[in-house]
């Protein structure tokens, strides 16, 4: 849905508003403790002792990334590993992107050029000893092998998203993390984002009263010639370092050169849209409506525009693309009430287009008395059902909280209310909007110098192996109900790590 400019700051007035709200306690302690909102949020301190030893794996366009918004005070970066050098130089001077500026810009020339070291074999890196932790950024068929092969290597690990590319793969990396005792945390980074804990707060609170329905999506226009991000051409550098190495990118599932760049497009080596956009707002959508297990899941996939043949630019006709570039999904969760009635249901919708980006990505939760937007990780916007006896509610109107009879609090909207003092101070919490992954590398540094290997709950990582299995869980059985063009309902054993049950095998779904 788009909204007017003044739609939209009422929008972020009132989620602010709902936030101060029912944080007002906590935004008073948050500006108390004197430490990073992160830390206060997420429940962890500043690191005592000495900064976590780190080497990072992978420093393409999400490894930049994380190398830019690294904790310096948490985590000393001693190594960065890749195989290719363009990406290894880009590492080291960024890409004039404010979101990956490098590390001499980060930590100074001296630090970035003299004490830490670059390899393009990670095995280097993980002979380290000296090495506490690894970060791995790199495609997804190689998160399994690599992040087993570090903790086996005594390294903790951060992986990024999607964890593995089957379930099965999933599970080893967590009996890994168990039999070696190593930390293994995975790289959704809205488990460490203010702003999602902050709509969560409103939404646990009952402000949207009965959810039944997530629409979400992430949609990219990628139709016009050369501005397709997944597809790009080889470096001549990458090219000729790499081009005789046929053997070691064979040995991680790469046909050549061009595939290792070209990762996300092929099915050996990416999981397709829902992998790499989708699971992003299914974890979302997940956390909105508590964390439970979805009930089933069925959709729509085609290659329906790279793969019309015979119409469009060069680079079209050209496209060696195997994944779909449009996708459609539904996924059913239990509601709070579905154990005794199974009609409780809350649907989530989403779309993954590449040729329409008028809409950013996001998610749009309705509820029977409110609406929740969050849009590309920066904002978020609170609407209320318009009231039956007065009309009141809207896109036009500032709302505020008030105490509901017996039902807690509720929205109400009036038409010139000024921003409570917990209002502003919980818009100052999101002024400066951080998306989560300086957050989660601190919480890691945190929970390996404090030896806490606990879940959730107990302060562990917030989106340790299993949490993270269940995302991949969702991405990669919409895939098979696009593929098998069916129906899957979702069987408890696949999201049990000590079960070797999984989707990819299961004969109801693949036989
Ligand atoms: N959390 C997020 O929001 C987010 C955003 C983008 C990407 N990602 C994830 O990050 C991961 C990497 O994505 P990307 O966009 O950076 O891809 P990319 O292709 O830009 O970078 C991957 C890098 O890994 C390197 N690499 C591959 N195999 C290697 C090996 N064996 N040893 C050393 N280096 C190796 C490649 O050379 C490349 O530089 C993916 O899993 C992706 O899903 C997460």
């Amino acid at each position: 849905m788009q909204f007017t400019p003044e739609q939209k700051q009422l929008g972020k007035d009132n989620f602010n508003e709902a936030v101060g709200y029912s944080r007002r306690d906590w935004l008073k302690g948050a500006a108390a403790a004197g430490t990073g909102l992160g830390a206060f949020y997420f429940g962890y301190e500043k690191l005592k002792g000495e900064r976590v030893r780190v080497g990072f794996i992978g420093s393409g366009d999400e490894g930049s990334v994380l190398l830019t918004q690294h904790p310096p005070e948490y985590m000393e970066i001693v190594a960065v590993a890749d195989i290719r050098p363009t990406n290894l130089e880009r590492a080291k001077h960024g890409d004039g992107n404010d979101d990956r500026v490098g590390l001499i810009k980060k930590l100074g020339e001296k630090t970035a050029l003299t004490k830490i070291n670059y390899y393009s074999d990670y095995k280097e890196l993980l002979a380290r000893k000296d090495i506490e932790a690894v970060v791995i950024a790199t495609p997804l068929i190689s998160h399994h092998t690599l992040a087993i092969e570090a903790m086996k290597a005594g390294k903790h690990v951060l992986c990024e998203k999607l964890m593995a590319k089957t379930v099965t793969d999933c599970k080893s990396m967590i009996k890994a993390a168990k039999d070696t005792g190593k930390l293994l945390a995975v790289g959704h980074q809205r488990h460490y984002s203010v702003l999602y804990d902050n709509a969560y707060s409103i939404i646990k609170m009952g402000l949207l009263g009965d959810i039944k329905h997530i629409r979400a999506q992430w949609h990219r226009n990628n139709s016009f010639p050369g501005r397709d991000s997944w597809n790009k051409k080889v470096d001549p550098k990458d090219f000729a370092a790499l081009k005789d190495k046929n053997t070691y990118l064979k040995e991680f599932g790469f046909d050549d050169v061009e595939h290792l760049v070209n990762w996300r497009v092929y099915n050996a080596t990416g999981g397709g849209l829902m992998a790499e956009l989708g699971s992003h707002q299914l974890d979302a959508s997940s956390i909105f409506l508590g964390k439970v297990k979805p009930i089933a899941c069925s959709g729509y996939g085609g290659k329906n525009f790279y793969g019309v043949k015979g119409i469009g630019s060069k680079d079209k006709q050209e496209d060696k693309r195997e994944i779909d570039d449009h996708v459609y999904v539904t996924f059913e969760f239990p509601g709070p009430h579905y154990e005794e009635d199974q009609n409780d249901v809350a649907v989530v919708t989403y779309s993954s287009l590449s040729t329409n980006r008028l809409e950013p990505y996001g998610e749009q939760v309705m509820g029977s008395r409110g609406t929740l937007v969050v849009q590309t990780e920066q904002q978020a916007m609170l609407f209320k059902e318009a009231s039956p006896e007065t009309g009141a509610g809207g896109v036009e109107q500032r709302l505020y909280v008030i105490n509901g009879n017996d039902s807690g609090p509720v929205l109400s909207a009036s038409a010139s209310l000024a921003p409570t003092a917990s209002a502003a101070a919980a818009g100052a919490t999101v002024e400066k909007i951080s998306r989560g992954y300086t957050e989660e590398m601190e919480h890691f540094c945190h929970c390996i110098r404090n030896n806490i290997n606990a879940p959730p709950k107990d302060g562990g990582l917030r989106c340790n192996g299993t949490v993270a299995m269940a995302d991949a869980i969702m991405a990669l059985t919409s895939n098979l109900a696009m593929k098998h063009k069916k129906r899957i309902a979702f069987k408890p054993e696949w999201f049990d790590p000590e079960n070797p049950a999984a989707p990819e095998t299961d004969k109801e779904v693949v036989g």
